[in-house]
């Protein structure tokens, strides 16, 4: 028997990088999953992945937080109960001040803020999890150490685990634990990206990210102890996953 045999969780933006690997580590040990995408080519690479799995399938756009409620309640059953909520959706932002204008700095917020509590407020309701759910969300060494063009995005990670802190405070009655893992720089395909922008090849995060780059995995193995029992006495804190980037 998996340890999260017939366990619940839902992952967002299950479809790359850090919540794929982690749905495939959930897959293998058991847990029954709702897995999110934003796009047809994300729903399509989840269905594929998991043939004949029987997990749910959940498509949202996170950078318009008002449509979630409609979506999750017309696609997902809400007699499910869930024990584990990882969120993985985090959209990037690299700009300088002069064209960071209202338009996007909102949408950074609204994807990587206001969705994330939104979820929060959805899955927390009288019925809608089990005791015991842990709730993580994926932070940046961004929301501690600042760095010109990363403006947005460094606020919104920033501002997620301040949610975090006060969701942890205020749903520990509910048997609910809430934190954040504040992630160094990962191996995804969102870095190999960022990498072909540079002209140079060099990554600097990795002169002080001394444990080098992390992988996918890496991560993963921290998120299954946050989602376990095991970490049972761990709410309200910003972990860092950084290799050894903010010491
Ligand atoms: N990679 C790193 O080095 C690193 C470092 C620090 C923190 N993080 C954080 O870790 C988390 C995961 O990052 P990642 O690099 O593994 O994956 P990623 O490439 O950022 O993709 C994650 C997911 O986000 C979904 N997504 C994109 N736009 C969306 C939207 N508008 N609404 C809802 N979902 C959307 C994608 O779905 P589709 O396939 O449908 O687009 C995908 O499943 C993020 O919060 C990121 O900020 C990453």
């Amino acid at each position: 028997m998996g340890k999260f045999e017939n366990k619940y969780i839902l992952i967002t933006g299950a479809s790359k990088g850090i919540g794929f690997t982690l749905a495939e580590n959930l897959d293998n040990l058991g847990a029954k999953l709702i897995l999110h995408a934003s796009t047809d080519a994300g729903m399509n690479k989840l269905t594929d992945s998991f043939a004949n799995k029987g997990h749910l399938l959940f498509k949202a756009d996170f950078s318009d937080p008002l449509s979630l409620e409609e979506a999750w309640q017309s696609q997902i059953n809400q007699d499910i109960k869930l024990d584990g909520f990882v969120n993985c959706v985090g959209l990037r932002s690299r700009r300088p001040l002069t064209l960071l204008k209202p338009a996007h700095v909102m949408q950074i917020l609204h994807a990587n803020v206001a969705s994330f509590i939104e979820m929060c407020r959805l899955i927390c309701r009288k019925n809608g999890f089990n005791p015991g759910l842990s709730i993580i969300t994926i932070s940046s060494i961004a929301a501690h150490s600042g760095g010109p063009g990363v403006t947005a995005y460094a606020a919104s990670k920033a501002a997620t685990e301040a949610a975090v802190r006060c969701l942890a405070k205020e749903l520990f009655k509910k048997e609910i634990r809430v934190n954040s893992l504040v992630c160094g720089q990962v191996n995804t395909s969102a870095y190999a990206d960022l990498m072909e922008t540079k002209s140079d090849a060099t990554d600097t995060i990795l002169e002080r990210q001394y444990l080098g780059l992390g992988s996918t995995q890496n991560i993963t193995n921290i998120l299954l102890f946050l989602l376990g029992g095991e970490s049972c006495f761990i709410t309200g804190s910003a972990i860092p996953a950084d290799g050894g980037y903010l010491s």
